[in-house]
């Protein structure tokens, strides 16, 4: 079913959770161009939870020019049968008008000092926007049946009350990284469950930007994934992480310009120690890479554990 206002959302919403055993609600926010990486978070939910409600919203907000936003692919049949094939029982998919009704909104979430490094070095009040409409979606998206007062903004799994969980990708990492900081900040009353990245069988990450790189492009940016493992590989085998050749592989590809690689603390994203790269890798890391391919801008990323 889909449905294109907050009020349809919870009246069927409460509906489908009514009479069901554990109750669980989860939400799954999306922005339509729908691939293989976006049908893995809807499966999970469906796996996990009783009612899964998956939005679609290009939003405004998170987009630097007004020409991005226009090119944005919008593919909404495809997306709402992808979403059905996964057994996704409710699509969220409301207009601009409806999510800001004033305009852009007066009072937003900023993303503070994690929102200004890496990608939000390169893309400007990007995730100030993301979080911004994130907030509002864990708020369409909550469980409305069996709380204590109709439209009550109240979840967990404690006194019978529906659990509510929120799904995002780790290809993502910052901006997971970035819900997970302003759900425990702001005391949001949702579980955050991150769903690992799903790649191509040449190991190219699943993005909706992909289908605007030439052949010749799509080969070359390959190496990002190769780097990548490159860095896995030292990782678990508890060796130096030598990010110098992995930084040195991306260098000899005429086709891609680098704009970052790095290797940072998965929850504050801070580079890590320089000794990684000298010393036998030890504990948590996460592997950051971000470069144009042609006129493609491309983000990928591994955690790192031994
Ligand atoms: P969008 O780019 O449509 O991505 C929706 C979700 O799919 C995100 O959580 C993203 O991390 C996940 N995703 C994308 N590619 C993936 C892949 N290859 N493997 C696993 N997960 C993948 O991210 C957004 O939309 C927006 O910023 C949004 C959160 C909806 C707010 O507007």
């Amino acid at each position: 079913q889909v449905v294109r206002t907050a009020a349809e959302l919870r009246e069927a919403s409460a509906r489908l959770l009514t009479g069901k055993e554990g109750r669980s609600q989860a939400l799954v926010p999306t922005m339509g161009a729908l691939h293989e990486g976006h049908a893995r978070l809807a499966r999970t939910a469906v796996e996990q939870n009783d009612v899964v409600v998956a939005s679609i919203f290009v939003n405004p907000l998170q987009f630097g020019d007004a020409v991005d936003l226009d090119r944005y692919p919008r593919t909404l049949e495809a997306d709402i049968a992808l979403l059905e094939a996964q057994g996704v029982d409710l699509v969220f998919a409301p207009s601009v008008e409806d999510v800001y009704p004033d305009g852009e909104p007066l009072v937003r979430i900023t993303a503070g000092s994690l929102g200004e490094k890496w990608e939000g070095a390169s893309r400007p009040g990007h995730f100030d926007g993301a979080l911004t409409v994130v907030a509002k979606l864990l708020h369409y998206g909550a469980p409305a049946a069996g709380l204590p007062s109709a439209g009550a903004f109240v979840s967990g799994s404690t006194a019978g009350l529906p659990a509510y969980r929120a799904y995002f990708g780790q290809k993502d990492a910052q901006q997971v990284a970035l819900v997970r900081r302003m759900v425990a900040d702001l005391n949001f009353p949702v579980d955050i469950v991150t769903v690992p990245t799903v790649r191509a069988d040449d190991g190219l990450a699943l993005s909706s930007r992909n289908r605007f790189l030439s052949d010749q492009e799509r080969e070359a940016a390959l190496v990002l994934s190769r780097a990548l493992r490159l860095l896995e590989e030292r990782a678990n085998a508890q060796e130096p992480l030598d990010l110098d050749s992995a930084q040195a592989m991306v260098a000899s590809q005429p086709l891609v310009e680098l704009d970052y690689f790095d290797v940072v603390d998965p929850r504050t994203l801070e580079p890590l120690a320089e000794n990684c790269r000298k010393v036998p890798f030890r504990g948590e890391g996460l592997a950051l890479i971000a470069a144009k391919v042609g006129p493609v801008r491309l983000i990928d990323n591994v955690p790192l554990s031994s």
